[in-house]
């Protein structure tokens, strides 16, 4: 069963450039009493992962997974800066070949898997990688239709359908900020 979740009554009133507040805002209440060892996949320069690292603190792990290399060193950096008694184990790869992850507390996907179209295949593995009870946290564009840029996002209610196609429960929508591109971004969390 899906649920609208407090995000459904209205949109915090944040900008569209977000801060570190704004990504600890948008995932937090999927992350906190999940566990300590978490994946962000599609990490690119981190911003949800520096957000991982504030929530979970020093006792708290991270796999940090992007394909692109440049991305991964920015957020070496700023990992470094600001959380650096978090461990964060970066690997270059493609989250959508087998990737050896879990058991997993949770994983955070944050604008990555619009760029997948069949997503069937990455959610079985994201299943996979998470322990009983494990967390996935998605933050997705709220539409159907896509763009250049965002070719495959998925509106709160088709991703309540697609996660549950996939063995998932309980999709719950955490929170919504406004978005200039695509109408809004939501966060959900959802059970495997
Ligand atoms: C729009 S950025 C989002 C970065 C970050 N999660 C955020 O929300 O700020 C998407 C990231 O996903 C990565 N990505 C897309 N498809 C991927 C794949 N199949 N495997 C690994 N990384 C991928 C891209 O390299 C890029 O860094």
């Amino acid at each position: 069963m899906c649920q609208g979740g407090p995000g459904h009554r209205g949109f915090v009133a944040y900008d569209v450039v977000m801060e570190h507040a704004d990504h600890v805002r948008l995932i937090r209440d999927g992350v906190v009493g999940g566990g300590p060892a978490w994946a962000d996949l599609g990490s690119g320069r981190g911003a949800f992962t520096l957000a991982l690292a504030d929530i979970l603190g020093p006792s708290g792990s991270i796999v940090s997974v992007d394909r692109d290399a440049g991305a991964l060193r920015e957020q070496a950096g700023e990992l470094h800066r600001r959380f650096p008694v978090v461990t964060v184990d970066q690997r270059v790869a493609d989250f959508s070949a087998p990737l050896d992850l879990g058991p997993l507390d949770g994983i955070v996907m944050a604008n990555s898997l619009h760029f997948v179209r069949d997503k069937t295949s990455v959610l079985a593995g994201v299943r996979a990688a998470l322990r009983d009870d494990g967390r996935l946290v998605l933050v997705e564009y709220d539409a159907d239709r896509g763009n250049h840029w965002v070719p495959f996002p998925m509106t709160f209610d088709t991703w309540c359908r697609t996660a549950e196609a996939a063995g998932f429960r309980d999709t719950r929508r955490l929170a919504s900020v406004p978005s200039r591109f695509l109408g809004s971004i939501y966060s959900a969390v959802s059970v495997r």
